[in-house]
């Protein structure tokens, strides 16, 4: 098992350029299995999701290789559109191949994609909708068989902005018969990332990043494709957060801020001294944070449940009381716990997060249980008095590439060790 052996009290100074988004290129991934050509993704992060997505799609027969900050995938040969429980349970985002899979091949098994540390997180929404789009599914043992011989259009109204089923619906309706039009749909950016990119394809999709979506189904193949991801603007959330935490002054130069607009709001109501520009960010950590009262996670444009862990630990350090209500998970403060080993004043009550700060952290060992709370329990490792070891470091690779390299750049003390 890895670790990272953290020397708090470092504060960071700097620039930092953000990798391509981990939640724009899994789905852009899944949907060069669309295109039957040569997609070259442009700006992909090297994180064990990707390398995961990488297996996946080797697995449905399309050749995946990277070429430097590219991964180039070959789609025209597929041999199956089985995707086996070991695959699908390596990750979650395995659930973005049904749609593309569905319309390209017209069948589709997959295992129940389960529930992961965060939550139970279902597929409902997905698979209800792919119904009105004329699909048949049924359960077969632990295994969900998709069938449609050619999708139909429809008209389809989310019953909450699902991120991954908007994304999923928008990859199945490329090739339904006539139009598709997806209504409350989420409206995150990666969403617009992932509509750019079937465009350069070919595909004829407008309304991504507003809540209608409209898909123009077309019978002409997609074509090859070069395509650059967008900036990876959770690992900039995280980033601006840990030097709110640590201290300091950090410039992220590829950062756009109006995808950070409700971090960057909490941010100035906490003291930091924020500088927006037309392709950057740059903060200036407040001497002592200000508790940011009441906060509650919401879809894009609200505040992005992926950073309410790290603003969790920002916020055990602020003068004052903070509330913190989880709107998205039901499962999503595993950190608190680990916070409280190093001196956070944290009490959980179901969603909600009440948070005393405190003027220290102390470095202790804690456990990484999940993604955006092993990222937590670096920035708090950072900002702690003393020496901070965060075990089960595989959680933060999944998302954050190379972190421990990015943070010692900006002048932190943080070492990979194997236990
Ligand atoms: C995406 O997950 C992201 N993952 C998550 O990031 C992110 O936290 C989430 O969107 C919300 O922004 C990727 O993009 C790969 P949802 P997704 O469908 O699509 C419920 C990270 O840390 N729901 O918007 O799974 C669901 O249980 C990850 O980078 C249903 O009930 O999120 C949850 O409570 C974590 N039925 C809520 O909706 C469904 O059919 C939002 O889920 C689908 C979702």
């Amino acid at each position: 098992m890895e670790l990272y052996r953290i020397k708090g009290g470092k504060r960071l100074f700097g620039t930092y350029k953000l990798s391509g988004a981990k939640n724009a290129v899994l789905p852009i991934l899944a949907a060069t299995l669309l295109s039957g050509a040569e997609s070259r993704i442009v700006n992909c992060p090297d994180l064990s999701d990707t390398e995961a997505m990488f297996r996946l799609l080797r697995q449905t027969g399309c050749s995946v290789r990277r070429e430097g900050e590219a991964a180039v995938v070959n789609s025209n040969i597929l041999r199956s559109s089985e995707l086996s429980a070991s695959l699908m349970n390596s990750m979650r985002s395995s659930v973005f191949l049904l749609g593309p899979l569905l319309a390209r091949c017209g069948q589709v098994t997959l295992s129940d994609p389960g529930g992961c540390n965060i939550g139970v997180r279902p597929i409902d929404f997905h698979l209800n909708a792919l119904k009105q789009m004329g699909a048949e599914i049924v359960k077969k043992e632990s295994a969900l068989v998709c069938r449609a011989q050619k999708l139909r259009g429809a008209d389809l109204r989310l019953p909450f902005p699902s991120v991954g089923a908007t994304e999923n619906l928008l990859m199945a309706a490329v090739f339904a018969e006539g139009e598709t039009r997806i209504r409350n749909a989420a409206r995150e950016p990666e969403i617009v990332d992932l509509q750019n990119f079937l465009k350069t394809c070919g595909a004829e999709i407008r309304g991504a990043g507003s809540g209608e979506i409209l898909v123009r189904g077309t019978e002409t193949p997609l074509q090859d494709a070069e395509y650059s991801v967008m900036p990876d603007r959770i690992e900039g959330g995280t980033i601006l957060l840990a030097a709110a935490a640590a201290g300091g002054d950090v410039l992220i130069e590829n950062a756009v801020p109006g995808h950070l607009m409700s971090l960057l709001s909490l941010l100035e109501r906490s003291g930091c001294e924020i500088q927006r520009e037309s392709g950057s960010v740059r903060l200036k950590a407040a001497e002592r944070l200000r508790a940011a009262g009441y906060v509650e996670t919401r879809p894009y444009p609200g505040f992005p449940t992926d950073l309410q862990s790290p603003f969790l630990t920002v916020m055990s350090l602020a003068d004052g009381q903070t509330e913190i209500r989880e709107t998205i998970f039901e499962n999503r403060f595993k950190a608190a716990e680990q916070l409280k080993r190093m001196g956070a004043r944290i009490e959980i009550k179901g969603q909600r997060a009440s948070v005393t700060g405190v003027e220290k952290l102390s470095g202790a060992r804690v456990r990484a249980q999940d993604l955006r709370g092993g990222a937590a329990l670096v920035l708090a490792g950072l900002a702690a008095e003393g020496e901070t070891i965060v075990e089960n470091i595989c959680h933060i690779d999944r998302g954050y590439d190379k972190f421990e390299v990015a943070l010692s750049h900006l002048g932190a003390e943080i070492e990979r060790m194997k236990e």
